[in-house]
């Protein structure tokens, strides 16, 4: 087992690789501790993994994004009322990033703040969101609007539960890993080119591998802005776009597959305002973007009126103009906030060059 210590305003935390997954014991053995899980985490790992589970208290959740609101939440908090819960029950939360923010905020919240451990299952939230400290509900049509920043008293990474996660999730997760390994810099880049297969093979060295370094550099992003108000939004890269056509194609669209393309997009814009050599611009696509991406576009999701919509209602955006986070050359992040209309018609064109 090793550690990655996370320093955070709120409180320091660690993150824990397992090769075995031996730590549930030790989990089950906390005081006034109960578990919450994953529905599909628990239907796959309650005879096997997690079997020492089977004594102890556990509420399965079922998994949606649309339950991803103070609905849950308040079923939640009237279960562990029920269960008569103490302002010192310690909650042991395991599952993907919904999970994660539904747990989250509830631990966040009751009695203003619980005790809670996060396993994260999924590879977006062994390789991203897991750290950070960010909890988000939906409310009505409004994505992750609602949210708080708590932290978990440590997290514990069993990669070979990943090995269970259906591909489209598998792919959501790439794209995330992907984005950080450029954002970390040429030689972040070139670990991912060097273990590229292997990783999309599911091997857990590589997937490790991947993992650990994804979160360091997500990590160096957010050393000294953890509240998001500078350097962390950079960690955008691929969603200033990316979120516009998720909601263009009803979250049809996986986000991390999304941010994908949302990335092609950024990188096009770069290479227009020249910032970004064709040179760049190509071998990222080759190399980097396309292998990850499984999703189909259709021209109905790539509707320019639509995105321009959805980008005017990105909430980092603070000008008149749109809000683009880029990749310039030497692997350098800019963010402009003066994207025109214009370009983003010709990023979409250009989009569809490459899908339809
Ligand atoms: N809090 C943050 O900082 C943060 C950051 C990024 C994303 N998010 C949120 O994370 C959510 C997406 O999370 P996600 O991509 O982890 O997916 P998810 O939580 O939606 O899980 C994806 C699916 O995989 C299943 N699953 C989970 N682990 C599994 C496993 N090991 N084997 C088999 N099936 C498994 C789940 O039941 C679900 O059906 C979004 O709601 C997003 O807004 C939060
Ligand atoms: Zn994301």
């Amino acid at each position: 087992m090793y550690l990655i210590h996370i320093k955070s305003n709120i409180r320091d935390y660690d993150v824990c690789f397992s090769k075995n997954g031996a730590f549930f014991d030790e989990l089950t053995n906390l005081p006034n501790n109960l578990f919450i899980v994953d529905e599909n985490v628990w239907r796959i790992y309650s005879q096997n993994l997690l079997s020492v589970l089977q004594q102890k208290e556990v509420i399965i959740l079922p998994i949606h994004e649309d339950l991803k609101n103070l609905d849950t939440v308040q079923k939640i908090y009237d279960q562990l009322l029920e269960k008569s819960a103490k302002r010192n029950l310690t909650i042991i939360a395991i599952g993907g990033g919904i999970l994660q923010d539904i747990v989250g905020f509830v631990c966040s919240t009751l009695y203003r703040g619980i005790n809670w451990y996060f396993v994260p299952t999924t590879l977006l939230a062994q390789s991203d969101s897991c750290i950070g400290s960010k909890t988000s509900l939906n409310y009505k049509s409004y994505k992750n609007l609602i949210g708080t920043f708590y932290p978990p008293t440590r997290v514990f990474i069993h990669v070979p539960m990943l090995l269970s996660l259906p591909s489209e999730f598998f792919f959501s997760g790439l794209g995330e890993v992907i984005k950080l390994h450029l954002m970390g810099g040429q030689e972040s880049a070139n670990v991912f080119l060097s273990i590229r297969d292997r990783i999309m093979n599911l091997e857990t060295d590589a997937l490790e591998q991947a993992i650990n370094s994804a979160l360091n550099i997500k990590i160096n992003f957010m050393t000294g802005d953890e509240f998001d108000l500078g350097r962390r939004n950079m960690l955008n890269f691929g969603h200033c776009f990316g979120h516009a056509l998720e909601s263009a194609s009803n979250f049809e669209i996986p986000h991390g597959q999304a941010v994908v393309v949302g990335m092609l997009f950024a990188n096009f814009v770069s290479l227009r305002r020249g910032i970004l050599s064709q040179d760049l611009h190509e071998f990222l696509k080759r190399e980097f973007l396309m292998p990850g991406l499984i999703i189909k576009l259709r021209s109905s999701q790539l509707a320019s009126n639509k995105i321009v919509e959805g980008m005017k209602k990105d909430k980092k955006r603070t000008g008149k103009g749109l809000t683009l986070i880029m990749l310039q050359d030497g692997f350098e992040m800019v963010r402009v906030d003066n994207l025109e209309e214009a370009e983003v018609e010709q990023g979409v064109e250009f989009l569809k060059e490459l899908f339809l």
